[in-house]
């Protein structure tokens, strides 16, 4: 191979249409958070109310960082640290930050997932018994009393995760279109076909109607309240997956004439679609069990997220009429939600590794996937799990997803000044036209906002200690992992790639000078074409 041929860079693998990243996209965003965190978070923040704040947060900080991330990611065309280095030099390590978020993530998500299934399962013969609460805590994770991380392993999850992560590693190694993508394919309109069933069916138990009212009812004051606006902010982002090298690495994927924005609307009016929907569905079955139980449905809200779809929903699968179709397919659902947003979560780190080292996708699957899945399985089988897992999920949502955003697009604005060509490029090709409310948006109000939010979360989590867990858990698994991940980003953006390797993804675009056979004299195609300085081939 000349040295010509070596610095060029590989042609990607990609989707093979603008319906399939639609899909792909989709899987991404439409996860747990949707299913389980939505309808919660609804409720606390002023029910029908919460629609207001909600609203803005979509329209005014969610799509706005959506686009943010398709841009960057179409037209730089790389993983998420790649793209940020072709957008400018020194900004690499934000991608790398946003790859270690994910690296987190994967690994406790993994989890639920694996519980979910066991939960599938369980449905068909109520095999939770009498008891949900005493089954899932003590029979089912066997949790530790003293919150903390253990090394007595529970063999049942265990195995249920080699699952997991055996499917999830396995659709990875397709690649793009064969795994990703026709996975999203399949497993999306069958969660919406599975969730419409379970939501008719859940709408007809005696107490629906009250779920409904209690779920729809405004509390206008809570609009006044500061901290139900920066929870939409946060549960858009955590839904929609943006900010966290997702949408940028999946962008990258798609044929350079797609129309990005309009992609983007229907993405995000769909994943916001699902949540509405969940929580029409969790909140009739809730009024169900708080009619049946005679009390209201807040009282058997409790604290919402696993103990909402572990310990609620089996209770209400008990003792409702047709319980084990409902029971079955909202565990189903959980699962295909779940494992179509694992799989966006680890693509953002193979395709990062991918980039970095030159190394194919296969190796690159396995090289990122298999130590993933033995660090998650030995995190989180164990009866110390939910205690890490609820300390790492609370931690890297509250300070890595909210600062990595908000440094990323101060520095896009303000250091590299890409702004405009990235508007520029949407614009080019898209059926909605930014103007000028785009960069207002991602230049002040969004940054502005995210500061004011991760002042509000430095506050809230240094006032006590959270979920009053001991010390020790929260300054390793809480704030030493918050403060490690930029660390450890910003010394990964600076390795250079092991010798060896030959690809060069990651070399900066360069003209392709080549030597004429003809003539024996250096020539440079670039010059001849009207070649952007800073387009990427
Ligand atoms: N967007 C994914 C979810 O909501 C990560 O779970």
């Amino acid at each position: 191979m000349s040295s010509t041929e070596a610095t060029e860079v590989k042609p990607k693998e990609g989707f093979s249409s603008r319906k399939v990243f639609i899909f792909a996209a989709i899987g991404s965003a439409v996860g747990l958070g949707n299913i389980w965190r939505f309808p919660y978070v609804a409720y606390e923040g002023g029910g029908g109310a919460f629609i207001i704040p909600y609203l803005c947060a979509l329209l005014f900080a969610g799509i706005p960082l959506l686009y943010l991330d398709y841009a960057i990611g179409h037209r730089y065309r790389g993983s998420a640290p790649l793209s940020l280095r072709r957008l400018g030099r020194g900004a690499e390590w934000l991608g790398w930050w946003m790859v270690l978020i994910c690296v987190i993530i994967a690994i406790y998500y993994a989890s639920i997932l694996a519980w979910a299934s066991k939960y599938a399962v369980l449905s068909f013969s109520k095999g939770w018994g009498e008891d949900p609460e005493t089954y899932f805590m003590h029979d089912y994770l066997h949790r530790a009393k003293v919150p903390g991380p253990t090394m007595d392993f529970v063999p049942e999850i265990t195995w249920t995760m080699v699952i997991v992560w055996v499917v999830t590693i396995g659709v990875l190694a397709l690649g793009v279109q064969t795994g990703i993508g026709r996975t999203a394919v399949v497993f999306i309109p069958v969660l919406v076909l599975a969730f419409i069933v379970l939501v008719i069916q859940a709408l007809t138990l005696d107490g629906a109607m009250e779920g409904l009212n209690a779920f729809f009812t405004p509390d206008w004051g809570a609009l006044t309240d500061g901290a139900v606006w920066i929870s939409a902010v946060g549960q858009i982002f955590f839904s929609l997956s943006v900010g966290f090298g997702i949408m940028i690495t999946y962008a990258s994927y798609v044929g350079r004439k797609t129309d990005m924005t309009g992609s983007g609307a229907v993405v995000a009016f769909s994943n916001s679609g699902f949540e509405l929907l969940a929580g029409i569905g969790v909140f009739a079955a809730l009024g169900f069990m708080a009619t049946t139980a005679g009390t209201s449905v807040g009282e058997v809200l409790g604290s919402g997220g696993i103990g909402l779809a572990f310990i609620a929903f089996p209770t209400i699968i008990n003792e409702a009429p047709g319980g084990v179709i409902i029971g079955v397919l909202f565990f189903v659902s959980l699962l295909l939600a779940g494992i179509t947003s694992l799989i966006s979560i680890v693509e953002v780190i193979i395709g990062a590794v991918r980039d970095k080292v030159g190394i194919s996708r296969l190796a690159a699957t396995f090289v990122v996937g298999v130590p993933i899945a033995v660090v998650s399985i030995l995190m989180f089988s164990t009866t110390g799990g939910l205690y890490v897992l609820d300390t790492m999920d609370a931690f890297v949502n509250s300070f890595g997803i909210i600062a990595v955003a908000a440094v990323m697009m101060l520095a896009v604005t303000y250091v590299f000044r890409k702004l405009p060509v990235l508007r520029e490029h949407l614009d080019a090709r898209s059926s909605v036209k930014l103007k000028g409310w785009w960069p207002a948006l991602v230049a002040v109000v969004v940054p502005i906002l995210l500061i004011v939010m991760l002042w509000q979360a430095l506050r809230d989590k240094l006032a006590a200690p959270y979920e009053g867990y001991p010390a020790d858990l929260l300054n390793v698994f809480g704030w030493g992992m918050v403060i490690a991940l930029p660390i450890i980003a910003i010394v990964l953006s600076s390795a250079t790639r092991p010798s060896g390797l030959s690809a060069a993804s990651f070399a900066r675009p360069k003209p392709n000078r080549q030597i004429s056979v003809a003539t024996g004299k250096i020539r440079n195609p670039a010059k001849n074409r009207n070649v952007k300085a800073d387009a990427v081939p």
